[in-house]
């Protein structure tokens, strides 16, 4: 018989996608190929977000399409894994269509998971039941285990690799749902992600990115020291082939704070940028938020980051129409924004999340079309800034990792005998688009800049 496909849809963040590159290339350790579309699978996953109602509702709308196709073809296998898996469990039966439930900590099953739904077509659920006590040893045995399955599968091996150093978050923002499904805070051993970038570099790996919920927050206990977030960038920097090191996402605490910035400035591979949320500028809201600073730490923070690290790139999140955010609240949010002068930022509007604190205990009180304008609002000044710093760049030549064709054909005609358009970022995240061989695809290319919009830098490959 011919091998099994599967095909799987990602939703969500970073880390999801971290766990989506690891399921497929455990698929495959395990004999399946990978389909592109549903149309050619035995099986669908679909790793879901549970961060924002309308994450979920997508992943909702995307059950409600493969339930059409099952309608045709009964024994098309669906798995849902991820966050809503395991914030919702077995509920995602209820519509039929589903017959796989697995939570983040139970990925390691998948492959077996999906062999025994095809062969026995029964509803199989692996879910973590009390989701904020410790993994046992087994459990995180096999995730670590899991962890390193990325690099056998060589064709999948681009220029840049995600790496987790934590799991879990215990920071419990009062409107966050990610400590629900994702489980408390755990730090990963420093030996086993640097074996892990040792390996990707020995694969071509040039980028690595260290994940983590609050990967600032990263400490683990050894006999002699502890080893923090710092130490792990210096032995990251320390290995071969390995050129870029690149770090998300940061909590704003002093903790091992100026450590970071140091290592950032000192070692060369540490890329200058910092995607550090501040949520709001309101220091109300910010309690209510149970972030633990004011507007003016923040702030000073950043002064601070920018004195030790002079070119450091830094972007934020925010959340708008927070429960009982005034207009007042609001403006201060907008004066952090024009202070902090964000290289960019992620706005989101406030979405209540079951279970969360915020939820339980405040009434989401401000309207969807004051949470639509203060989101237009933040983007536009936001927008400003960007543009501002975009035009700084003009003329000047920036480094980019190549990441391979940009979706549209062409920049510039008069370019267009030295390849098509090209997509990749610089150290400090900037997109910069930029005609040239598709053979630079994760290589790194100098391009002079020659135009720029808010979010995309334009240019021009020099040899
Ligand atoms: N509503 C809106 N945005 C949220 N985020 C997290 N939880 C919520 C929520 N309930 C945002 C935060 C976080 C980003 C990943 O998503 O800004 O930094
Ligand atoms: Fe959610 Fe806060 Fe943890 Fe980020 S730090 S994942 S916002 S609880």
């Amino acid at each position: 018989m011919s091998a099994r496909t599967v095909h799987i849809k990602s939703f969500g963040c970073q880390m999801n996608k971290l766990d989506t590159a690891l399921v497929s290339a455990a698929l495959q350790n395990a004999g399946f190929r990978l389909a592109s579309s549903v149309k050619e699978a035995d099986a669908v996953l679909i790793n879901t977000c549970s961060v924002r109602a309308h994450a979920e509702q997508r992943v909702l709308s995307h059950l409600g399409h493969l339930k059409h196709i099952k309608k045709q073809r009964r024994d098309l296998v669906v798995g849902v894994i991820g966050c809503m898996a395991q914030r919702l469990g077995d509920e995602l039966f209820d519509a039929r269509t589903v017959d796989i439930v697995c939570g983040p900590a139970q990925i390691p099953q998948i492959p077996t998971l999906i062999k025994q739904a095809l062969e026995e077509k029964k509803k199989l659920l692996s879910i973590t039941e009390e989701i904020r006590q410790p993994l046992g040893d087994d459990q995180t045995q096999a995730l670590e285990k899991f962890e390193s399955v990325f690099d056998q599968a060589e064709k999948d091996i681009q220029g840049q690799a995600f790496v987790r150093a934590m799991r879990g978050c215990n920071n419990f923002c009062s409107y966050c749902v990610v400590p629900y499904v994702r489980g408390p805070e755990v730090s990963r051993p420093p030996a086993a992600i640097i074996d892990q970038i040792r390996q990707l570099a020995e694969a071509g790996v040039k980028q690595v990115t260290l994940l983590g919920q609050a990967v600032n927050k990263y400490k683990y206990a050894q006999r002699r020291k502890t080893c923090c977030l710092a130490d792990l960038l210096e032995m990251a920097s320390e290995v071969n082939g390995i050129e870029w090191i690149k770090f998300v996402t940061n909590y704003p605490t002093e903790k091992f704070y100026e450590q970071i910035l140091k290592a950032m400035a000192d070692l060369p591979k540490v890329c200058n940028y910092l995607h550090m949320p501040a949520q709001s500028g309101s220091d109300k809201i910010l309690r209510a938020m149970n972030r633990h600073y004011t507007a003016s730490q923040y702030l000073e923070m950043l002064d601070r980051a920018r004195d030790i690290v002079p070119d450091i790139a830094i972007s934020g999140d925010f959340i708008v129409g927070y429960p009982g955010e005034t207009q007042e609240d609001f403006k201060a949010t907008i004066e952090l924004v024009k202070k902090a002068r964000y290289k960019n930022c992620f706005i989101f509007k406030y979405s209540p999340r079951p279970g969360t604190n915020a939820d339980k205990t405040l009434q989401d009180d401000v309207s969807q079309e004051v949470k639509r304008q203060r989101n237009t609002e933040l983007l536009a000044v936001q927008k400003k800034i960007s543009t501002e710093l975009a035009q700084g760049l003009l003329g000047k030549t920036v480094k980019v990792l190549v990441e391979g064709l940009s979706k549209k054909p062409h920049l510039d005609p008069a370019e267009g005998d030295i390849g098509p358009q090209l997509v990749g970022r610089t150290a400090s995240d900037w997109i910069v688009v930029f005609n040239g061989p598709p053979s630079l695809a994760w290589n790194f290319a100098n391009v002079k800049i020659t135009k720029t919009s808010p979010l995309t830098l334009f240019g021009r490959l020099r040899r």
